[in-house]
């Protein structure tokens, strides 16, 4: 089976810095949540910036390797398309439209859809995450850090994307908001079929929902596999799970 999203060798960086990604191969399938997981640095959002077209917004650019999107070539193709081609993404930080209000911020992401599409798709949206609804009419910037996540993923999901990139969901928020979100990113793929790609520092969060995980090290990748491979092995337990045998022995 072909994967919905495939990437193949990529290499990118920054201006004069060298590689910040180095030879990385992910594949995601359809309707798979997808764990990229690595700690501060290691090219996690860089990642998420070459397949989505905005690599160079931010001085850099692919060197090597591509990126398809359900069999069509994405690499260096401009934002804008890759939207429209059912990528969507929820940024690091949140980057929600402050003054705007909630409804206007999904309005948005909307826009990329057939005018006849897009009510019953924020009302989708609304049954989702119904705190939402609530506030629709509110400016997004005075909503609490959960709720602009929410808004965030809400937005994101409104071009009905095949794909969403999710950049550092909880970063920031309360475990009990993030995990209302993550559950519902669960609700997500399975009425929607929509895969994701997950990137979180926090390994033991991420290893919960995800069906596959890839641990980036200094650009590459240097574990691939089920969550449980993932979560099972010894130099993850170590040093993502802080579960290493010697602090089993300590805790005994
Ligand atoms: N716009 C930029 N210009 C130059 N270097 C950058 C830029 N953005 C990131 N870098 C560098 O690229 C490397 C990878 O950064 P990146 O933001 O992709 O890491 P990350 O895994 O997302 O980290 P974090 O967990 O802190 O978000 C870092 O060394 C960083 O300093
Ligand atoms: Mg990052």
């Amino acid at each position: 089976m072909s994967a919905l999203l495939s990437i193949e060798g990529l290499s990118a960086g920054y201006h004069r810095k060298g590689l910040t990604l180095e030879d990385v191969t992910l594949p995601i399938g359809k309707g798979r949540i997808v764990a990229l997981l690595g700690a501060n640095g290691a090219g996690k959002t860089t990642l998420i910036r070459a397949v989505s077209g905005v690599i160079d917004l931010h001085g850099g650019s692919i060197m090597a390797g591509r990126a398809t999107f359900d069999g069509r070539d994405v690499t260096r193709m401009s934002a804008d398309r890759i939207v429209r081609l059912g990528m969507g993404q929820v940024p690091e930080g949140r980057l929600v439209f402050k003054t705007l209000s909630v409804e206007d911020n999904l309005a948005v992401g909307a826009a990329v859809l057939p005018r006849g599409r897009r009510t019953a798709r924020l009302d989708a949206i609304y049954q989702l995450f119904p705190r939402l609804a609530e506030r629709r009419k509110q400016a997004a910037g005075l909503m609490s850090g959960g709720e602009q996540q929410m808004l965030a993923v809400g937005r994101a999901l409104a071009s009905e994307p095949r794909l969403i990139l999710i950049d550092e969901l909880s970063l920031g928020l309360a475990p009990l908001i993030v995990k209302a979100i993550y559950d519902q990113l669960k609700v997500i793929v399975a009425e929607f079929g929509t895969a994701m790609l997950v990137v979180e520092q926090n390994a033991r969060l991420a290893l919960q929902y995800c069906d596959e995980a890839h641990v980036l090290e200094r650009g590459r990748i240097v574990l691939s596999g089920t969550a449980a491979a993932v979560a099972g092995d010894p130099k993850i337990r170590e040093s993502y799970l802080g579960l290493g045998e010697a602090r089993q022995g300590d805790a005994a």
